[in-house]
């Protein structure tokens, strides 16, 4: 008994020997390392590795060679937006793209206005959040900020276009809040490029700085031109969350889409 047991684990061993020789042998004929033969499929954001997984170099995240799918049916907030929640069923008390974009408008305030966000920007798998003004335009649905040169924020973007922006009025209980998510992409101008102006003069309340520090409005311009830089946000997606939504039968979390690409799977009531 026991030496049929050797045997057969000897066999075992064997066979295992031949097909990695094989595995080996295909590769080769191929023309690649066997490792650079393995693909890193689109995997979930739930997915866990297990002991056949390749070794993973320190620093580096499962995002760097895998796709990572969020399942945008079930998050939480996808509920929210669109399912059975809160006394709404899915699919109904959903608003309209266009009284979503006037409800975030009036919110944030439209040209010559500002609010102060919060900014997250990412490099090297880094996440870094830092406080800047925002002025909202609402024709082109792009937030601009103005910024002294050489912070972190703006090397970011430099790198790394993508960026989440946050606004939100400071919560003091339940029926009072309101707050908007923004993600996007964001550019950068300096005072060479003529939006640079046109975006001061029309769009961004720069009056107030130049006010406060007593200094005339052209000169101010020509100022910011030298050592400023602005960044402008293009927004794709911008959430809000309105507890006063529901007087109107509607949702508190309402979401404004830039187009109708696979993004998001919300669609408003006729
Ligand atoms: C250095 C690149 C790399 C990193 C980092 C990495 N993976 Fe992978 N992963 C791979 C490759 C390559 C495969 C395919 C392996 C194979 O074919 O045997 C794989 C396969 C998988 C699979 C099987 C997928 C399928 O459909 O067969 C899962 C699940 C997975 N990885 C999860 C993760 C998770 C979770 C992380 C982060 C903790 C991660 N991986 C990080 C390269 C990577």
């Amino acid at each position: 008994m026991k030496r049929s047991k050797g045997l057969y684990g000897f066999l075992f061993a064997c066979f295992i020997c031949i097909c990695m020789c094989m595995a080996g042998a295909r590769a080769a004929q191929e023309g690649l390392p066997k490792d650079e033969k393995r693909e890193a499929k689109e995997i979930s954001a739930a997915a866990e590795l297990d002991d056949t997984h390749p070794e993973i170099p320190e620093g580096v995240t499962c995002a760097d060679c895998h796709e990572i799918k969020l399942d945008a049916n079930t998050t939480a907030t996808q509920v929210w937006l669109t399912g059975d929640y809160a006394g709404f069923s899915t699919g109904t008390g959903i608003m309209d793209n266009n009284r979503v974009k006037e409800a975030i408008v009036k919110a944030m305030g439209g040209k010559k206005q500002r609010r102060t966000c919060v900014l997250a920007t990412c490099i090297n798998n880094i996440p870094t959040s830092s406080t800047a003004e925002y002025t909202l335009d609402p024709q082109e649905m792009a937030l601009y900020g103005v910024h002294e040169k050489g912070t972190a924020k703006l090397a970011h973007i430099k790198q790394n276009p993508r960026f989440s922006l946050n606004w939100h009025r400071e919560f003091k209980n339940w029926g009072d809040t309101l707050c908007i998510q923004f993600v996007g992409s964001a550019e950068l101008f300096d005072g060479s490029n003529p939006e640079f102006e046109r975006v001061l003069k029309e769009i961004y309340p720069f009056e107030e700085g130049a006010d406060a520090r007593k200094v005339p409005h052209d000169k101010y311009v020509q100022m910011a031109k030298q050592m400023m830089l602005i960044s402008k946000l293009t927004i794709e997606e911008a959430t809000i969350t309105n507890i006063k939504f529901r007087e109107n039968g509607k949702r508190p979390w309402q979401r404004w889409v830039r187009s109708n690409d696979n993004r998001t799977n919300v669609k408003a009531e006729k």
